[in-house]
């Protein structure tokens, strides 16, 4: 294991309360929300760069205090040399990709990835001649043999947000090391609070900040957090492509951040009780939790990880769209909805055999997957309980 850039002698849930705070910036607890396309100069000489006292902003676009406080902020909690944002997770996954890969280059992409990023690499990047092989979540140390000379990245997932396979990332790290290409991981699942990619020889930690960093469902907001091998490459295609993030949802991340600890903790707990107690139910054929001793990527999780987040799936005995729509249709706390880290349950039911190529999804029983918000886990388990009965009439029926 590689150092932290940022060691810290304090643990993470104490980081997370603090990071990000320019010391310079006031006696105030929380940075201002700076809404700014100009920027005024002091000189021309200032603004053409040959002033003794430097432009500390220049553009909107270029950074503000507000945008820096968040970059800070996920700096120090993933380790990273430098971090970019995004107005979406789905623009941190494009964004990242489009740092490394040109024309004529191979990229490797695990097949248990988000199906939107996987719609980059089969849209945009083919377009732009750029070819991906989908390999096996499971792959490991085989992922050596499908390098070729032109591969220029591996995409990995950790766990499948849909799947919940648990890729054995240090191995493909070790794997990959030596060689002229990058290893860029979705860490939106585990947050640097669970699994800090950086330290492991990855070289981009992209989230879906959307999800338990906002943490309220109320803003889109992407962050790729970045070690030193790709740092000036991702700050480089970030400015090209002109990204920026609204100020009021960079503000909403970093006022989520500060509850992210205690949100995630006990979204861990509440999860992981009511994934054992949907493995124990009659209706249930396999419960996707890595963190459940009996899913086949556990011993992973448990080396690498250090917590488990909200999200998990569950494969049904059989099913059929009557019995998934009784079941999820009626349910009084989960909503029906796509997004997940929110302080509100969610559910969906979802088909992973049309994304899936390297692979194929072999289980037959319906799929579902909830998202475990805040709320009382007995309310939660009545809830769920009343489902399974009309999923069962349904069946019957
Ligand atoms: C694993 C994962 N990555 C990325 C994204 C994209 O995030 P956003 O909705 O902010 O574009 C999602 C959204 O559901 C996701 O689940």
């Amino acid at each position: 294991m590689t150092e932290p850039a940022h060691p810290s002698r304090h643990a993470a849930a104490t980081r997370i309360a603090h990071a990000g705070r320019d010391p310079e910036g006031g006696p105030f607890v929380n940075p201002p929300v700076i809404h700014a396309s100009t920027v005024l100069f002091e000189s021309v000489a200032q603004m053409k760069g040959r002033s003794e006292k430097p432009a500390r902003w220049t553009y909107g676009r270029r950074g503000t205090p507000t945008s820096e406080a968040l970059e800070r902020a996920i700096s120090e909690l993933e380790g990273a040399e430098g971090t970019v944002l995004t107005p979406s997770g789905a623009s941190a996954c494009g964004t990242a990709l489009l740092s490394v890969l040109g024309a004529g280059d191979h990229l490797l992409m695990i097949d248990s990835v988000y199906a939107p990023t996987r719609n980059i690499c089969d849209g945009l990047l083919k377009r732009f001649g750029v070819e991906t092989t989908y390999f096996d979540p499971l792959i490991g140390a085989g992922i050596a043999d499908l390098i070729r000379p032109n591969t220029r990245a591996i995409f990995l997932e950790a766990p499948g947000s849909l799947t919940f396979e648990m890729p054995d990332v240090p191995a493909i790290v070790a794997a990959a090391r030596g060689r002229d290409l990058l290893t860029l991981i979705d860490n939106t699942w585990a947050t640097p609070l669970f699994f800090r990619p950086l330290d492991r020889g990855v070289d981009m930690s992209i989230m879906a900040a959307t999800k338990y960093v906002v943490g309220h469902s109320d803003a889109l907001v992407g962050t790729i957090a970045c070690g030193p091998r790709a740092w000036k490459r991702v700050k480089a295609t970030h400015g090209d492509l002109g990204l920026f993030t609204g100020p009021d949802d960079m503000y909403l991340a970093l006022r989520g951040l500060r509850t992210m600890a205690v949100r995630l903790a006990h979204q861990q707990k509440s999860a992981l009780a009511l994934a054992e107690w949907f493995a124990a139910r009659p209706e249930v054929s396999r419960v996707l939790h890595p963190a459940l001793p009996s899913d086949p990527g556990h011993a992973i999780w448990k080396r690498d990880f250090s917590g488990a987040s909200g999200l998990f799936g569950v494969v049904m005995k059989g099913g059929s769209d009557a019995a998934v729509d009784a079941f999820l249709d009626r349910l009084e706390l989960f909503g029906l909805g796509y997004s997940w880290g929110g302080f509100e349950s969610l559910a969906i039911p979802a088909d992973p055999r049309a994304v899936r190529t390297a692979v194929p999804w072999r289980e037959e029983g319906s799929l579902l997957r909830f998202q475990i918000g805040l709320e009382d886990v007995g309310d939660l388990i009545a809830d769920l309980d009343a489902g399974l009965a009309r999923w069962c009439a349904a069946l019957a029926g």
